[in-house]
């Protein structure tokens, strides 16, 4: 879901109602995304954390009750969201930042260096350029021997955006069977609205020219629709 609620959504309220219903269902494998990293997790022990578009930390949250950290800065365009992700800090003790603000904004405007960065499910909402300037920003914000933990949407290879967006649509429809015709609707509007995902080899590479000298694919689900990354190699 984007910073904004998509046309016709009730609110942010309505918005993060329907997203922890996907959550709840693990329509888009968040355990799974979290059982993957929490080895890592517990071999890196990270101290310092920055979400971006946390949204209610549903990962972050779960890897933070394995080991917590020493800070966690939490970014979203919501503050509903930030509001659910301040009270899943507070659960496990750790002191949090939460800024209500555009991710890319806040990596242009601030100097905080990380162990850790985490973006979930956020930057398919953002431009090919933008995504190319996040990479860039992200690692001038990791310490060095740090890690940026990318999962998100991505794009079949060889498909177009708009077949992308449309196969995304058509899996919703035949999976997400809890859902709503309203929800499905409000879905609906804010992906074709919104999301615009890569390739994997183009966040790779993305992330390649931004100086990331190492990767892993730690996971894919839902026949490679979700893929969890993490970048390493930052000097
Ligand atoms: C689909 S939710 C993902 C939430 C969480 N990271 C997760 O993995 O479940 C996307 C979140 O990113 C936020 N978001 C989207 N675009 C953003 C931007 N440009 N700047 C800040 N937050 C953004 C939304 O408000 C929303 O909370």
């Amino acid at each position: 879901m984007g910073a904004e609620p998509a046309p016709g959504l009730n609110g942010p309220g309505e918005t993060l109602t329907i997203y922890r219903k996907v959550i709840d269902r693990n329509y888009m494998s968040h355990r799974q995304i979290a059982e993957a990293l929490g080895g890592c997790w517990l071999q890196d022990s990270p101290g310092r954390i920055l979400d971006l578009g946390c949204g209610d930390m549903e990962v972050t949250s779960a890897l933070m009750r394995k080991a917590p950290p020493s800070i966690v800065v939490a970014v979203d365009g919501s503050s509903s969201a930030l509001e659910e992700a301040r009270k899943r800090v507070e659960a496990v003790s750790t002191d949090g930042r939460f800024v209500n603000s555009d991710l890319l904004a806040f990596l242009r405007g601030n100097e905080g260096e990380f162990d850790w960065i985490i973006a979930g499910f956020t930057i398919h909402h953002l431009t090919a350029e933008e995504k190319v300037e996040f990479f860039a920003l992200a690692r001038r914000h990791l310490l060095s021997g740090g890690s940026l933990v990318l999962f998100d949407c991505v794009r079949p290879v060889g498909m177009s955006r708009d077949e992308a967006v449309t196969s995304y649509l058509d899996w919703i429809e035949s999976d997400w069977t809890a859902m709503t015709d309203r929800e499905n609707e409000l879905i609906r509007e804010h992906i074709e609205e919104s999301d615009y995902p890569e390739e994997p080899g183009t966040l790779r590479a993305m992330a390649e020219e931004a100086g990331f000298a190492g990767w892993d694919l730690l996971g894919s689900w839902n026949e490679d629709r979700h893929v969890l990354f993490r970048f390493t190699g930052v000097a």
